[in-house]
């Protein structure tokens, strides 16, 4: 996966000479010792990291870590102090304000908490407000505004004005004109969070069904950890203007690496977020044939044919009589399989009491195996045979 966006030792610091503050956080100073010794605020210290191209990047904090001073840097409404923005491997940093406005106008997208509509203008003048400042001629603007507010769900609301829409439906209309752009990111600080439950949990799958198809590069702002699950390929998890992890969901709930971090994790439901693959064990060849192989353990097992598709399963019971004498039941069970992606809370209903459920990948080969054990002590979180999702 190429990357998009690049971001090499970044810090911030609300002051007009920030050149002592950055001296004492190179030496290990902290936000705090620096506003001790300083009275200077700082927002970003030596922040590193790398979004992928197509990713949705969770930044994700408690309030006051940095996470819109870095959105905000992103496209320079915060002047960094230090570091580089690399956008598709050109640094932000250096640019002239001409330059600059290039890129906010053709290259970044940026999405608020509040989406500031103009209140005048009908919601599709306000999804083809990006365009315009594009210099995108009027007919194609309007085909494009009227496509993603078709996206969003709002096909008929174009030609309405803002305060006739509710809260969540004006909130699309944000995301529509986001949308529209074709930037190479979308920056979106705390889009969802001052939305109703309801309608915030309607929008974050908005987001993954249209993420499905249009494949944008995200940089999505959150203070809730579990919206970051939800939505993101990668997260990173900022403290005192520090990234202090950074990870997929999965990792960083597996592995938090500090109190900070576990703090956020503990009540996440780890049956829905852990994939087969980030349990299951290895498959052990138990008996070879003319009919192929036979894979498993003593609670249940697969017989494979020569391409390595797995043919049918076999109980506990099976297992223990191939092992004993040597022959394959005459009647064999369709076997039990999942794909590696397959969450746990999945896997646990098609499991059944005496089989292992197989993991197979995309060409259909067995790559794993998961018994009750692995399953139930992924969702108790205890420490089970380690995976790296
Ligand atoms: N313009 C500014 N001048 C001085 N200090 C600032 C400025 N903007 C932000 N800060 C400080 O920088 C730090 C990071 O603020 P920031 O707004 O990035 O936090 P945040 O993680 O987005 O928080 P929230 O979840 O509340 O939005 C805070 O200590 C804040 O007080
Ligand atoms: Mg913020």
């Amino acid at each position: 996966m190429s990357e998009r966006l690049r971001i090499e030792n970044l810090y911030k610091v609300f002051a007009k000479d920030p050149g002592p503050a950055l001296q004492v956080l190179r030496k290990g100073g902290t936000k705090d010792s620096v506003f001790e010794t300083l009275g200077h605020v700082v927002g970003l210290d030596d922040v590193s990291l790398a979004v992928p191209s197509g990713a949705m990047y969770m930044v994700m904090g408690l309030s006051g870590s940095g996470k819109s001073t870095l959105a905000r840097c992103i496209n320079r409404l915060n002047e960094p102090s230090a570091g580089r923005i690399l956008l598709d491997g050109q640094d932000l940093v250096p640019l002239d304000e001409k330059a600059l406005r290039e890129v906010r106008r053709t290259r970044i997208s940026m999405v608020f908490q509040h989406f500031a509509l103009l209140p005048n203008k009908r919601v599709i003048d306000n999804v083809e407000f990006g365009l315009k400042l594009r210099g995108v001629a009027p007919a194609e603007r309007r085909r494009r505004a009227e496509e993603v507010l078709s996206v969003v769900g709002l096909g008929r609301w174009g030609y309405h004005l803002p305060h006739e829409l509710s809260g969540g439906m004006r909130q699309r209309v944000g995301l529509a004109r986001a949308l529209a752009t074709d930037a190479d990111i979308l920056i979106m600080d705390e889009a969802f969070s001052a939305l109703d439950p309801l309608i915030r949990t309607e929008m974050q799958d908005e987001l993954l069904r249209l993420q499905r198809t249009l494949n944008k590069t995200i940089l999505f702002i959150t203070h809730d950890f579990q919206e970051a699950l939800k939505l993101g390929t990668r997260i990173a998890i900022m403290s005192e203007g520090r990234l202090v992890r950074e990870g997929t969901p999965q990792s960083i709930v597996l592995e938090p690496g500090s109190d900070y971090v576990a703090a956020f994790t503990r009540e996440v439901d780890r049956a829905r977020l852990f994939d087969a693959r980030s349990v299951m064990k290895a498959p052990a060849v138990l008996w070879r044939g003319s009919a192929g192989i036979v894979v498993g353990g003593p609670e249940g097992g697969f017989l494979l044919d020569q391409e390595e598709q797995v043919v049918a399963g076999l109980d506990g019971a099976e297992i223990a009589r191939l092992q004993e004498t040597g022959t394959l039941p005459a009647e064999q069970a369709a076997p039990i399989c999942v794909p590696e992606a397959t969450k746990l809370i999945d896997v646990a209903r098609c499991y059944r009491a005496d089989r292992s459920v197989g993991v197979i990948d995309e060409a259909g080969r067995l790559v794993g195996l998961l018994g009750a054990e692995q399953i139930l002590a992924r969702i108790a979180n205890l420490p089970v045979q380690e995976r790296e999702p």
